[in-house]
């Protein structure tokens, strides 16, 4: 079975597993199309993090794709002489947002790993595409109509977004003979072709030249990126095991506090109606995005209390700050600050402001032997930097670091650094039980990533829901204190019972794009009814 965010590249991925590929094989299919058909959030150009169960051993292994920092690089990236900030789109638009891609990496450790299928074989449906054309889906012709000013910016990204100068539109048939030849290199040469040679070339010289806003990458970034295979974290919730990303992205450690932090409490009880549910929940993630906001970076570059963060004793002292006073009944958080989770370093951060919007894409993929594949792939915001080189969009990952280098004194610890990897919120997940794959999940949204897929866990685990119910089920969310509220949905009936709880809230559209797979005594998929995705298979 596959699941991600559009019909053609699903199509692709379901039929190279009926071919008898894996769902590596398949992934690398489902992203190829993905870069074509839905170019503003993935592809080519961007990063991606991978979870891997393996039937065959039994193991997860999580890759990291992330893009890096050049090397030439300073803490003081994304700021202008005087020392402030830049606003975050003048940041984004250019060169000076674009790290060295490591999707192209990863799409191939992933097949040398895991892949039986030819290698080269796997672009064709995208090639076909690229050269016979497909039809623009409606979600794409509206974010190009909304994104007209910054999409134009660049000459070629307005030729081929714009033609003739009128944004596509839905239906419109576009081909894309540049996608369609990087495409037949990385199939002839690998990824060499990418990160060395005539097209790394051009992604550097576009990065170092764009008007306004040029950027530091360099042919050295490109030829010395690399996937890093890396831990995954792992945190118990009730009889399950809930697996995903760890450092650099926050999304496992985040995700698994908010639920290591409810496990206290009996949400079954409750129930989805109940407010009291979404006091818990929406606190335990203020707690949980509090922590994130003060250690969570790149373990590379910044010690990280990772156990601690996730350490069962520490989560039930934290638990305790949920609890109720009986005298003045259920009350949100006043104050809301990290907490000290145990670690070998001593070490003090400040907390981090970094910006994140919206882009992004999630693969989930069961093939037929069992192996299980959750990958977030992104190009950041949508259509990332708005530079376009050879028929892809490059990222503007680099964003996702903190511009402000100290808070209050104190170095954060996501500020930019030579060749370090931003902090991400991706949080693609295995759920296990008893060590087996049970739920295969993951979403776009930035940092509301994190409760996304935190609610989605809740919704099946707790709530019973299955798996189309769990990821189409209403969002309320809370990451810094207000209550965000789903928007046309029965959340937002819970507006007055949370502001009598004095919380603030939102009601605003949610744009979640949670693609899972249950696995039971069969495949059950669950498309996220607010973008295009589809399941396909059995
Ligand atoms: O890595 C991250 O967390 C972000 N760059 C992801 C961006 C995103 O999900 C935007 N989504 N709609």
């Amino acid at each position: 079975m596959v699941v991600a965010a559009n019909p053609l590249a699903v199509d692709a991925g379901a039929e190279v597993l009926r071919d008898g590929g894996t769902a590596a094989d398949a992934m690398v299919a489902v992203q190829a199309v993905l870069g074509l058909v839905e170019p503003q959030s993935s592809g080519l150009g961007g990063g991606a993090f991978l979870v891997w169960y393996d039937a065959g051993t039994g193991i997860l292994t999580t890759l990291d794709g992330r893009e890096t920092a050049p090397f030439d690089a300073t803490p003081q990236y994304f700021q202008d002489e005087d020392g402030v900030p830049l606003k975050f789109f003048d940041a984004v638009v250019g060169g000076r947002s674009v790290g060295a891609p490591g999707t192209p990496r990863l799409l191939e450790e992933a097949h040398r790993r895991w892949g039986k299928a030819n290698w080269g074989d796997l672009f064709s449906k995208a090639i076909d595409l690229a050269e016979h054309g497909f039809a623009a889906s409606p979600r794409l012709a509206q974010l190009i109509s909304e994104d007209g000013e910054r999409l134009q910016r660049y000459p070629a990204t307005a030729a081929y977004f714009f033609p003739g100068g009128a944004a596509l539109e839905a239906g419109d048939v576009v081909t894309n003979a540049d996608y369609a030849a990087t495409l037949r290199s990385i199939a002839r040469d690998g990824s060499r072709a990418f990160y060395t040679g005539p097209i790394a070339e051009d992604i550097v010289r576009t990065v170092r030249t764009a008007e306004g806003n040029p950027g530091l990458l360099s042919m050295t970034d490109l030829a010395l990126y690399d996937v890093i295979e890396r831990a995954p974290v792992c945190v118990t919730y009730r009889a399950y095991d809930v697996c995903g990303m760890g450092p650099p992205s926050s999304g496992a450690l985040t995700v698994g506090q908010i639920l290591g932090i409810v496990e206290h409490t009996d949400l079954a009880a409750l129930g989805p109606e109940s407010p009291e549910a979404w006091r818990l929940i929406g606190d335990a993630s203020r707690l949980a995005f509090a922590d994130r906001g003060r250690y969570m970076a790149d373990s590379d570059y910044v010690p990280m209390p990772t156990d601690g963060l996730t350490a069962p004793a520490y989560l039930e002292d934290r638990a305790k700050l949920l609890e109720s006073d009986p005298a003045k009944g259920h009350r949100a958080l006043d104050d809301v600050t990290p907490g000290m989770p145990e670690w070998d370093h001593a070490m003090l951060w400040g907390s981090d402001a970094s910006i994140e919007l919206p882009s992004t894409s999630h693969i989930s993929i069961v093939d037929r032997e069992g192996n299980a594949l959750s990958m977030t792939t992104t190009i950041e915001n949508g259509f990332g930097s708005r530079l376009f080189v050879r028929g892809f969009l490059l990222n503007n990952e680099l964003t996702d670091f903190s511009f402000a280098t100290h808070e209050n004194g104190l170095p954060i610890a996501n500020r930019v650094e030579p060749g370090k990897r931003p902090r991400s919120s991706m949080a693609p997940t295995i759920v296990m039980r008893d060590g087996a794959p049970v739920l295969v999940i993951g979403s776009p949204g930035g940092s509301r990533i994190i409760g996304y897929v935190a609610q989605a866990i809740i919704n099946h685990i707790d709530w019973s829901m299955d798996v189309q119910q769990a990821v189409s089920a209403p969002h309320v969310l809370n990451r810094f204190g207000t209550m965000d509220l789903e928007e046309g949905t029965d959340a937002a009936a819970l507006e007055n019972a949370l502001q009598g709880m004095g919380y603030k809230s939102n009601v605003q559209s949610l744009d979640s794009g949670l693609h899972a797979i249950a696995i039971g005594d069969s495949l059950t998929g669950g498309a996220d009814p607010r973008r295009e995705g589809i399941a396909m298979g059995e």
